[in-house]
């Protein structure tokens, strides 16, 4: 495994060993996005749109990756976004994965539909920092039960992802036709009174999607705990408005990697938009969606992001060998934004500054 692993140099590389290595339905169920896909690829697409202006001859001996997010230090802006099912990429799952992060010393977000019980995450990784991601479902006493049992297990941020009130589209899970197979289940959820076929398929698990939702909500939410609250979804100045208005604590920029509404703007494309909005707030900016390479993450704190979040690059590693395979992808994109940082002429994240990046005006395949 440690051959095959060296020759996987780039991101690119891991997603086409997983492509070869995971079942069809694995794969599909990882890289899909909705409808047409349009919004997945503009998320890769507009970060090669931006182009990088390198300040030069300025000392980059000693640089300095480290940041914190909402006043926990990671050792560089990239962290792992929620994504669900890890054992369909790993028999380890989401413990796995959150041993990589943690001995990459970044964060994690765990998805309330990983396939390890949140608890067993968090004993299996005590050091590295983690926050829980959830849906507002209909039934707010096991809402309320989730962050509860989150706040005991010792992980430190509430992520609500507020951007699929139903599920989005995607045409090749329905030719799958059936959900998630056999053995892995939803551990999280099984204490809830749910068959483990209902919450398998999408189809069937809608139902606990609760369509009402509303920004009082949000303020629910705050009521019921005292960790910071992280709002994952947000893409324009007005959602940003309302969420700094509700004492969210911090915004990801993200629309599901192109897996909900096909057609909504790329997220680098929406970053500014939202930095902007909260100017003068103490709320935090991160971004996810589409980035795969160093020059991605510096762009994106580039244009005001404090970190981004990364979901698909960490599956593929995953797939490819568990814990290492999810550590090198980390280790991959770490030193490719140190390269990047260091040939742009900056030695702290503070130096990365919007005047490095230039927004050419192209909305095409010629990018
Ligand atoms: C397979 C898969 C499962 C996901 N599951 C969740 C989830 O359970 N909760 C959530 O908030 N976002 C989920 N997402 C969205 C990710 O958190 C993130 O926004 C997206 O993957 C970022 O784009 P990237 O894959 O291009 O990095 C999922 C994404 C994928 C690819």
């Amino acid at each position: 495994m440690q051959q095959a692993m060296a020759a996987l140099v780039c991101i690119d590389d891991f997603e086409a060993y997983a492509r070869t290595h995971l079942s069809k339905y694995a794969f599909d169920y990882f890289s899909c996005g909705a409808q047409e896909q349009q919004t997945l690829q503009d998320n890769k697409d507009a970060f090669k749109r931006l182009r990088l202006l390198p300040r030069l001859m300025r000392d980059v001996s000693n640089r300095d990756l480290s940041t914190t997010i909402l006043g926990q230090r990671i050792s560089f802006p990239i962290a792992i976004s929620p994504t669900a099912k890890h054992c369909l990429a790993h028999p380890d799952g989401e413990i796995a994965t959150a041993k990589a992060a943690s001995s990459m010393q970044t964060g994690m977000v765990i998805s309330h539909r990983s396939t390890k019980r949140l608890e067993d995450i968090a004993v299996a990784s005590p050091e590295g920092l983690k926050w829980f991601q959830l849906n507002i479902y209909k039934d707010r006493s096991l809402v309320q039960h989730l962050i509860q049992r989150a706040e005991k297990a010792g992980y430190k941020g509430i992520v609500v992802t507020i951007d699929s009130v139903v599920i989005g589209k995607k045409y090749s899970m329905i030719r799958h036709k059936k959900g998630l197979p056999h053995p892995y289940r939803f551990e999280n959820l099984m204490e809830y009174g749910f068959t483990n076929e209902e919450l398998r398929s999408e189809s069937k698990s809608a139902r606990l999607k609760d369509e009402t939702l509303t920004w009082r909500d949000i303020d629910w939410i705050k009521s019921v705990t005292s960790l910071p609250i992280i709002l994952k979804g947000i893409l324009t100045a007005e959602d940003a408005h309302n969420a700094v208005l509700h004492k969210a604590d911090a915004i990801i920029v993200s629309n599901h990697g192109g897996r909900l509404l096909d057609g909504v703007l790329a997220t680098i494309d929406a970053l500014p938009e939202v930095v902007q909005a909260v100017r003068g707030s103490d709320i935090e900016v991160y971004l996810d969606g589409g980035i795969r390479k160093g020059t991605d993450v510096l762009k994106a704190l580039a244009l005001g992001a404090k970190a981004v979040f990364v979901g698909r690059p960490v599956l593929w590693g995953l797939a490819t060998d568990g814990e290492a395979g999810v550590k090198k992808v980390l280790q991959i994109l770490r030193d490719e934004f140190d390269i990047a940082m260091a040939l742009s002429g900056c030695k702290t994240l503070k130096e990365i500054t919007p005047d490095l990046v230039e927004r050419r005006p192209v909305i095409s395949s010629n990018l």
